[in-house]
Formats: structure tokens, C-alpha cells, sequence
């Protein structure tokens, strides 16, 4: 079986498509107003306690049972247990995966309207935080959103066509050092606004008397939901790493850049929100409220929103690849359809969905389930819950049923593996990730 499916080429590869899957609109469009909602700072602090407590070792597990199976997330569970039920978890994230591609295709098509406002020049107005938040309802409001949603899944099924090497892998080789350095030159224009150092308080000063049940919840889901974690996307990718890819080293590195890039966002945005009296709880609309005061303060404000908006769509593109990527990889390896269909039905499931999320801004913002709009309904039940628990059941899996020698060989690959490292991440398998969870979760049930 290994020697028919397709390996990333490069170990820049390796760490570039999984880094591209992880960095996207979580980390610059989720992460800010998330932190902005649930009070900064001390939102921080335990954001970065999940990441490598529990994301990292759940990181190590998907990956444990991709590359130890070469499957996708369905066919690993069905190959490393005989008992049908675990199977379950592939499905919920097939859901989760559809669930997340649906409304992230909505925001990602608010990028190319403000990318062709860009170039056309019309977003370098002034305004204050009133008249930006017009300017973003008056657009969200109409249809508008609903073409470039679809325009942006079609563009999705398009790469997605071409493979695994071909598209995704060459993309994102270029794309994200560039988005690196480009998010630098806007902190350092961030860091110069006047009320700079009201922004730097607010996302560094931890305040845990803000903290309740929504922030754990909050902070936990978005540390699935930026890592990528929980619903077999790092378990399909890593079923294309070669047998000489180091696998915990490649979880290091990818939660690390992933968490450096989402800092990085948060001091481009916050200062930006005092200095231009936007509202920090503004939820999904503020970066898109707050990014054009940034860029029509700048010297050449339209050419640096051009590359930002550019870019932002290239690294919701490498997002979106890696989640339809599950599904695909599903449809295809489990019922023999071809890549084709399976990326048509996909991308057909999606259009339907990403339209009814598009329209939860406009014409539908009425419509709701359990009083969330359906782009709310999707998006919490994906990132708070779906993933977690996803996460909450691999870590078990990994920790207390998958083979110890697969778990070590997997580990340490080609090379070493310390004896202290490998205890570290069992122990954190078996206990510190499911109890960690668990706990958030009754939280939010306020039952502890
Ligand atoms: N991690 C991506 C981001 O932060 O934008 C979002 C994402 C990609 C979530 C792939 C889930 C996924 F499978």
C-alpha cells in the first residue's frame, strides 16, 4: 500500500505543508477576536498552556498513526483496531472537516473582496471605528459574500485536482516564508501607532479574573482549530511523510511557528483597535474592520493591503486543501471513487453549506439554531467540540490501545528517540490530554 500513494518530497516539504495547513485564517483572523473576547492576556497565557500540553502530544499521535498506516483517518483507526466503533471518529471528522470548509471558505472569500477593493483602490479611506464597522456590515450584508465563497471553493477544487506534489506541496514552499516576513514589517508598523502600548497591555497583561468556563472552551478550540488538530488532517498529511521525517520534532516546529504567527497577528491587530476605537469583542468581523485603518495609515497603505489580502488567501488556500484533503483521501482510499469526484462531491458538499454560512451575515442572520447563527453554529461546533473531542479520543487511542512498539518505532523513525520523551508523551497521551479535556469540557457544561 505505502509504495502506491504519493510522499511529500522535501523535508522543507513536510514542514512547509503542515505548517500551511496549521497558519491561516485561525491564527489572523480567529485568534485575534477570540483573545479580544474572552479578555486578552491571560487568554494568551493558557492558549500557549494548551498548545504544547495537550496540542503537541496529540500532534504526535495523529501523526503516529498516519505515517504508521498510510491511511487516511478512517482506514488508520480500521487498520490498528478491529473494533468498529473507533471508526466513529473518522466520521466525526469527515463532519468536522466539511463543517469547518464550509464557513472558513466564507472568510476566506472576504479576502478577495477586500483583495479586489485593493487593487481597484476603494479601501484606502479613513474612518473611525464606526464608519469601519459599516463599511464591513454593508458588505457582509449582501450577496456578495455568496459569489466569492463559491469563487474560493473552486479555486480550492482546482489545486486540489492536481495532487498532492504538484499543487499543495510547490505552493506552499513559497507562499508562507513570505507571509512571514511581510506580518513582521506590519508589526513593526503596528508598534508605532499611538496607543500602541494600550494593545500590547490588553493581549499581554493576563486579567484571570476574566477568565470563566468561555475562556478554557474558547482558548482550547482554538488551539485545535489553529493546530489543525482533531479531525485527521496531520494524520492524512503525515501518511505522505517519508519513513525518515521526524515526528516530534515536526510537531515542535509546526506548533511553535503556528503560535508565533497568531502572536504576531494579535500585535498587528490590537494596537490597531485602540488606536482606532474598535471594539477588542467585535467577534468574527473585527480584523476586517480593523486591517484597512492599518493600511490606510501606512505609506503605500494599497500595495501592502494588495500583498496582505494576497497572501491571507493564499494561506486560507493551503488551509483548505489540507481539510478538503480528509474527506478526499476518504471518499477516494474507502469506496474506490476518483479523486475527481470525490474533490466534486466535496467541493459541492461545501458551496451548499458556505452559502448558508455567507447569507448568516445577511438575509439569514435571523435564522438560528440554539441562538447562534449557522456560521456561529458551525464554527463552535467544530472547533469547541467536534475537535476536542476528536483530539480527546485519538490521545486515548494512541495512549491505551495502539501497539507501544508502533507508538516507539513511529516516534523515533530513522533516528533516536530519547527514553525521557517518549514517557513525557505517553504520559501526556494517557492522562494529561483526555483528563485536560475532559475537565474543559465539564467546565462548560458547568458541572465542575
Ligand atoms: N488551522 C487552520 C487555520 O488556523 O486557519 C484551520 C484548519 C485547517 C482547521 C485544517 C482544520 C483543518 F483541518
Amino acid at each position: 500500500m505505502s509504495t502506491q500513494r504519493a510522499q511529500f518530497g522535501t523535508r522543507l516539504g513536510v514542514i512547509a505543508t503542515t505548517v500551511g495547513s496549521a497558519v491561516g485564517l485561525g491564527n489572523i483572523w480567529r485568534f485575534p477576536y477570540e483573545a479580544g473576547a474572552h479578555g486578552g492576556g491571560a487568554f494568551l497565557l493558557i492558549y500557549i498552556g494548551f498548545i504544547f500540553l495537550i496540542g503537541v502530544p496529540v500532534i504526535c499521535a495523529e501523526f503516529i498513526m498516519g505515517r504508521g498506516t498510510r491511511r487516511n483517518i478512517f482506514g488508520a483507526f480500521r487498520t490498528l483496531h478491529s473494533n468498529r466503533c473507533w471508526a466513529w471518529v473518522g466520521y466525526m471528522g469527515i463532519l468536522a472537516s466539511i463543517l469547518i470548509l464550509s464557513f472558513y471558505s466564507v472568510v476566506a472569500g472576504w479576502t478577495i473582496e477586500y483583495l479586489v477593493e485593493a487593487v481597484s483602490g476603494s479601501l484606502d479611506t479613513a474612518g473611525n471605528g464606526a464608519e469601519l464597522h459599516n463599511r464591513f456590515d454593508h458588505f457582509v450584508s449582501g450577496w456578495r459574500p455568496v459569489m466569492w465563497t463559491l469563487a474560493f471553493l473552486a479555486v480550492n477544487a482546482v489545486i486540489l485536482f492536481r495532487g498532492v506534489r504538484g499543487g499543495i506541496e510547490k505552493a506552499s514552499n513559497i507562499l508562507m516564508p513570505v507571509l512571514f516576513v511581510i506580518l513582521i514589517i506590519f508589526c513593526i508598523n503596528s508598534l508605532l501607532l499611538p496607543k500602541a502600548g494600550e494593545g500590547l497591555w490588553f493581549m499581554f497583561h493576563p486579567d484571570f479574573s476574566k477568565v470563566d468556563s468561555g475562556t478554557l472552551i474558547g482558548a482550547l478550540g482554538q488551539a485545535f482549530f489553529s493546530l489543525s488538530l482533531g479531525l485527521g488532517t496531520l494524520m492524512t498529511y503525515s501518511s505522505y511523510f517519508s519513513d525518515s521525517t521526524p515526528l516530534v520534532k515536526s510537531a515542535v516546529t509546526t506548533a511553535s511557528l503556528d503560535t508565533v504567527v497568531a502572536i504576531l497577528a494579535g500585535i498587528i491587530i490590537f494596537p490597531a483597535v485602540f488606536t482606532y476605537g474598535c471594539e477588542p469583542a467585535a467577534g468574527p468581523k473585527l480584523v476586517f474592520e480593523v486591517l484597512p485603518a492599518i493600511f490606510h495609515q501606512m505609506p503605500g497603505g494599497t500595495l501592502w493591503a494588495i500583498l496582505f489580502f494576497f497572501l491571507l488567501f493564499l494561506a486560507s488556500l493551503t488551509s483548505t486543501i489540507s481539510m478538503s484533503e480528509i474527506c478526499i483521501a476518504f471518499f477516494c482510499e474507502q469506496t474506490g471513487m476518483s479523486r475527481r469526484n470525490a474533490t466534486l462531491l466535496n467541493t459541492g458538499i461545501a458551496m451548499g453549506l458556505g452559502t448558508l454560512c455567507a447569507l448568516s451575515f445577511g438575509p439569514m442572520s435571523n435564522f438560528t439554531i440554539a441562538g447562534l447563527t449557522v456560521f456561529n453554529l458551525f464554527d463552535y461546533l467544530s472547533s469547541n467540540i467536534l475537535l476536542p473531542l476528536g483530539g480527546m479520543l485519538i490521545s486515548i487511542f494512541v495512549g491505551w490501545i495502539v501497539d507501544r512498539r508502533l507508538v516507539r518505532s513511529q516516534l523515533a523513525g530513522t533516528g533516536n528517540l530519547p527514553h525521557l520523551l517518549l514517557r513525557a508523551i505517553t504520559f501526556c497521551l494517557r492522562y494529561v490530554a483526555p483528563a485536560g479535556i475532559l475537565l474543559v469540557f465539564l467546565s462548560g457544561l458547568n458541572i465542575i
